[in-house]
């Protein structure tokens, strides 16, 4: 019998096939639609201090093989997140981890501090990676002093999971992480949108407003991949692998790569049930080859020599 469940910090998960911020809405959005109570978590759409607009449209394109996304982290603010979704988010039988952004390191702790109290939200996921606003996003995910900082100071206001979203617009996201780490951080999530652009020819006007945005989608999985192998190797903690996965296999290729849980994003916006699809992929591939436990899987990546589980498989 496969074990799925999985400790980040000090709660359990019940499986490890998250769904990730801003593609799930807050949570009770698409629960007509999915039985969300079979995820491991649903990571909520990032929440900020004040509600926010986010940027002007056009802000989403497809481009081959992903989509570009630039949001601007529109939402509708930690206060009425509190009054009209975390009453209606108490009845489901699924983690809750708020996702949450700011643009000071003030902002980041105030939301933390509201929300903390609050028995159905989890833990947090920090976001230090969006490529979409002036202020806050990237200009954190990009200099080590200020991870270490802000993860620092959010571990003193709470002691629920502490998840830092990384950038992969850096050399080495292993550093960041290892920041991360020695600073508290319970995990990382590897690897938010990589800085993309795309052009009209005819009008030769970027497709989006803001010129640049995230690209996220299958484009993006051998960087993610390659992402994930590097961070996996440089910390203990988990890591919690998001880029581009479609199904189960891509799923159990990040655990190979190194990640301890996944996170579904894009593939959501196909098929919102996605993330249920892979968490009983995942179980049916791990029975097959007689697994007790996903860590069998994890960093499991074979180099340089014959492969007794794939001979077994084929
Ligand atoms: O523009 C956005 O809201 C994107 C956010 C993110 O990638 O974290």
């Amino acid at each position: 019998m496969l074990i799925e469940s999985f400790k980040i910090g000090n709660v359990n998960f019940k499986n490890r096939v998250f769904v990730a911020s801003g593609t799930f809405g807050y949570g009770n959005d698409v629960n007509s639609l999915v039985d969300v109570n079979k995820l491991g978590a649903i990571f909520t759409k990032s929440l900020s201090l004040k509600p926010r607009d986010g940027n002007p449209s056009p802000r989403i394109v497809e481009t081959s093989s992903g989509m570009l996304n630039s949001i601007g982290l529109a939402n509708i603010g930690v206060q009425k997140f509190i009054n009209e979704k975390i009453p209606l988010l108490k009845n489901l039988n699924v983690n809750i981890i708020a996702n949450i952004a700011a643009s000071s390191l003030k902002e980041y702790c105030l939301v933390v501090e509201k929300l903390n109290p609050f028995e159905t939200v989890k833990g947090f996921e920090i976001n230090i990676s969006c490529p979409n606003v002036k202020d806050g996003g990237l200009l954190f995910g990009t200099d080590i002093k200020l991870v270490e900082k802000l993860t620092m100071k959010l571990r003193s206001l709470t002691k629920k999971p502490l998840i830092i979203k990384l950038t992969p617009n850096v050399t080495f996201i292993s550093e960041y992480a290892r920041a991360a780490e020695n600073s508290g951080a319970d995990a990382v999530s590897v690897i938010n949108t990589l800085v993309g652009m795309a052009i009209n020819y005819k009008t030769r006007k970027p497709k989006i407003s803001t010129i640049t945005g995230g690209l996220s989608g299958p484009a993006i999985k051998p960087i993610a991949l390659a992402k994930v192998y590097e961070t996996a190797k440089a910390v203990k903690i988990p890591v919690i692998g998001i880029g581009g996965i479609m199904n189960w296999i891509d799923a159990i290729e990040f655990f190979i790569a190194g990640a301890s849980a996944i996170q579904v994003g894009t593939a959501n916006y196909i098929n919102p049930s996605t993330g249920v699809g892979i968490a009983d992929g995942i179980v049916k591939y791990c029975n097959q080859l007689k697994l007790k436990n996903i860590n069998q899987l994890v960093g499991s990546l074979e180099v340089g020599k014959s492969s007794s589980v794939i001979d077994s498989w084929l």
